[in-house]
Formats: C-alpha cells, sequence, structure tokens
C-alpha cells in the first residue's frame, strides 16, 4: 500500500507571536499549489502561536495543516495549565504530537498519560503523532526494538483497528534529537519496520499498512533522502530543520 508522506516541523518552545508569523508566511511563500497532492506537511508551533499560524496559512490559502505539541485529554474542568482537545480544534489543529520525549523526559509522561492523550484525540477527531524512541543507553544495551515497541504497545492499548487508522507515529531516537547524530538509514528502518510489525500483531496487516510512521532526530536537508526512502519510513518530524524556511521547505521538496 502507498502511504502519503508527512513532514512535520515541531517547533518546540521556539518562536513569540511575531516570529511564528514570519515564519509561517515565509514557508508559505515557498509553497506550490500541487504539492498537498503529494506530501501532507503540518506545523506544530507552541500553543499561543497555533491561532496566528493558522490565520497566515488560511490568508495565503497554503494547504498545510497545523499542529500542537501537546494536549490534556479532559474536555474541560480544573485542571489549571492544560488545553483541551476541543481547544485544540477550535484553533484549526487537525494534528497533536503526543508523548515526546521531552515530555517524557523532562515533564514525566508516562506511558499511561500517552495513551489517555492519544485515545481523547481520535475520539475528538484530532490525528494524534505518537513520539518513541530510545535512550542510548537502552540501544547501547540492544534492547531497541523491545523497549519501543513496548511504548507503542502501551501507547494505543485498549483503542480498535478503526480508531488508530488516522494515527502516525514518530520513531525518535532520544540519542539522535538536537545532537546532530542522526540514525543512519539502516537504523531507522530496523526500528519503523518492528513498529509496523507491532502496529500488524495488534490491529492487522492492513491497518497498520495504512498507518504513517515517521523518523526524527536531526533530519536535515543532508540526510532526509537516504531516510524517507526506507520502505517504512514515510516522511519527518523535524525539530531544529523546521525553524528555518528553506532548510524545511527543502525537507518537504525530498518528499516529493
Ligand atoms: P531535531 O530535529 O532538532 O533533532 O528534533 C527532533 C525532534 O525532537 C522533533 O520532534
Amino acid at each position: 500500500m502507498s502511504r502519503k508522506p508527512l513532514m512535520a516541523g515541531n517547533w518546540k518552545m521556539n518562536n513569540n507571536i511575531a516570529e511564528a508569523v514570519v515564519l509561517a508566511q515565509e514557508i508559505s511563500n515557498q509553497y506550490e499549489k500541487d504539492w498537498p497532492d503529494k506530501v501532507d506537511v503540518v506545523l506544530c508551533p507552541p500553543f499561543v502561536d497555533i491561532k496566528p499560524v493558522r490565520t497566515v496559512l488560511e490568508f495565503d490559502k497554503t494547504n498545510y495543516f497545523v499542529g500542537a505539541q501537546d494536549v490534556f485529554w479532559e474536555e474541560k474542568g480544573a485542571y489549571t495549565g492544560e488545553i483541551s482537545v476541543p481547544m485544540l480544534k477550535d484553533c484549526g489543529c487537525t494534528f497533536c504530537i503526543v508523548g515526546h520525549s521531552e515530555r517524557r523526559g523532562l515533564f514525566g509522561e508516562t506511558n499511561e498519560e500517552v495513551n489517555k492523550k492519544i485515545k481523547a484525540l481520535l475520539a475528538g477527531g484530532i490525528q494524534p503523532i505518537v513520539c518513541v524512541g530510545e535512550s542510548l543507553s537502552v540501544r547501547d544495551e540492544g534492547t531497541t526494538d523491545e523497549f519501543v515497541c513496548a511504548q507503542v504497545r502501551a501507547a494505543f492499548a485498549g483503542l480498535s483497528a478503526q480508531e488508530v487508522k488516522e494515527a502516525v507515529v514518530a520513531y525518535e531516537p532520544i540519542w539522535a534529537i538536537g545532537t546532530g547524530r542522526t540514525a543512519t538509514p539502516e537504523q531507522a528502518e530496523e526500528v519503523c519496520a518492528a513498529i509496523r510489525a507491532t502496529l500488524a500483531e495488534m490491529f492487522g496487516e492492513d491497518t497498520a499498512e495504512g498507518m504513517r510512521i515517521l523518523y526524527g532526530g536531526s533530519m536535515n536537508v543532508g540526510n532526509v533522502a537516504g531516510l524517507i526512502e526506507q520502505p517504512n519510513i514515510d516522511g519527518g518530524l523535524v525539530g531544529g530543520a523546521s525553524l528555518n524556511a528553506a532548510s524545511f521547505t527543502a525537507l518537504i521538496e525530498a518528499c516529493m
């Protein structure tokens, strides 16, 4: 089954509203009308920038998606500081990153919480981009596939094939994030194939074949081609290189 590539930019905690609008505008300026037929593009700015970025893209009729970097699973109520799925929809989000290693590592996010967020997003019609990935010590122990596939099982526990088919998985080895040290195409492909095999065990071959699996971790113009030509890698979740319009556009073009 052929899967449409997806290139997602995770801006992390960068860009105030003015900066976000400028970057969205620069990315929008490089947009070609036939690109959305060939690749899905998602910009994931900080919460406060989502609406302004969405407005830029709508004004320019740039057919890219906007996503968030996190969400809370309850719809509303006394949850100080949190943002719900309906709030993200209201801002025009169609995607949301979940379980990024920075959230797991710095903010103690657990597999159970990731699972609740994924359920809330899928129930609310937002496509989760579910991040999994091993630390350097797990890789050195030789247990990467087991570790990552256990994260996948926990993330999608209790969901049906019908529910998960809109979800995206992003394999992001922690040792490759922001370090300039990319996984080789072979290393990334091996884990992404193991992820797809796990999805097939859980939800059947057809569902697993239709789901997109991205690679993330120091993806850049120099290494993108080798990564996305792998059979089980369907695009990228990009940090640093998504903060520059020229480099992010080059990554989009590499998916054509
Ligand atoms: P870098 O591309 O900066 O390594 O970040 C990857 C990432 O964490 C995307 O979510």
